[in-house]
């Protein structure tokens, strides 16, 4: 395996740059293709089979750029789409779903933890298996917020915006009242949301960021692969999405560290 190769990131929307971000942070060397299935956004209300088939044409997209490794920055397309993941890649995937579990685990104190994911997620268990296979003492509390992904792929991740905030404090209601110590952020569209969230849960809920997690976990997968990039030069960097350009240009900008040059966003269509 060619160790200059590209990694592949793929989300069905924006969420996933809340792993980017990280990535280019941990490996800024690396050669990243990103792709944000704007035009199929949400996956998370979606059934099984027809998320299945979407994770099975997006990574037919991604293979084309013969990528040697593939981060799925999407909670939804973890749980759901972990059986076409798993023969698809083989061992060259990192998913969110343990990272997030393991920090999650290692965090906690009192041992309840809660978990904010898509519908589609939260009916798949797979976060709450996790847990428990980890800390088979943890009690875990499940909340659906599918709403949360419309609002951050508007755009409206900002502290103090009013929908934003209307949204988690109708979401969060239940769960404040659980004694959770811990929160993971199961659908990396909530790491946008971040500051929204914490200020409803207040500051003894840690929030744990499945994009961060996740962009860790692959560090130390390729690690274990031998397949980090040697290069010390910064690696290239290249965006897809399958619909609203402009809408993916202007969050990016907003949100990473950095700017995509628009040259490097390209709209393509995926079958
Ligand atoms: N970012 C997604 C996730 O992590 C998908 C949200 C959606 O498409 O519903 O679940």
């Amino acid at each position: 395996m060619n160790k200059e190769a590209p990694i592949a990131i793929f989300d069905s929307g924006v969420g996933g740059l809340s792993v980017y971000r990280e990535i280019e942070k941990l490996m800024p060397n690396e050669n990243l293709i990103y792709f944000g299935d704007t035009a199929r956004v949400p996956y998370g209300t979606r059934g099984p089979a027809t998320i299945r088939r979407f994770v099975k044409s997006d990574l037919d997209f991604l293979f084309r750029f013969e990528p040697k490794h593939i981060i799925v920055a999407c909670g939804t397309a973890s749980c759901v789409g972990a059986p076409v993941l798993e023969k698809e890649c083989g061992k060259h995937f990192t998913s969110v779903i343990s990272p997030s579990a393991i920090a999650a685990a290692k965090t906690t104190k009192n041992g309840r933890i809660g978990v904010i994911s898509t519908a589609a997620t939260l009916r798949s268990g797979a976060f709450e298996k996790k847990i428990k296979e980890i800390l088979p003492q943890a009690q875990v509390f499940t909340q659906a917020a599918q709403m949360f992904v419309n609002v951050v792929e508007n755009g409206w991740i900002e502290e103090d915006n009013e929908i934003a905030n209307a949204v988690a404090k109708e979401y969060l209601k239940d769960l404040k009242q659980r004694d959770i110590d811990t929160l993971i952020l199961g659908c990396t569209h909530f790491p946008l949301l971040s500051a929204v969230i914490q200020k409803q849960m207040g500051d003894g809920v840690t929030l744990i960021s499945s994009g961060y997690e996740t962009a860790l976990a692959a560090k130390m997968d390729l690690e274990a692969l031998g397949l980090r990039n040697e290069s010390d030069m910064s690696g290239s960097r290249k965006c897809f999405v399958s619909d609203n350009i402009n809408a993916f240009f202007e969050l990016t900008n907003i949100f990473l560290d950095r700017q995509i040059a628009k040259e490097n966003v390209e709209l393509v269509e995926i079958n």
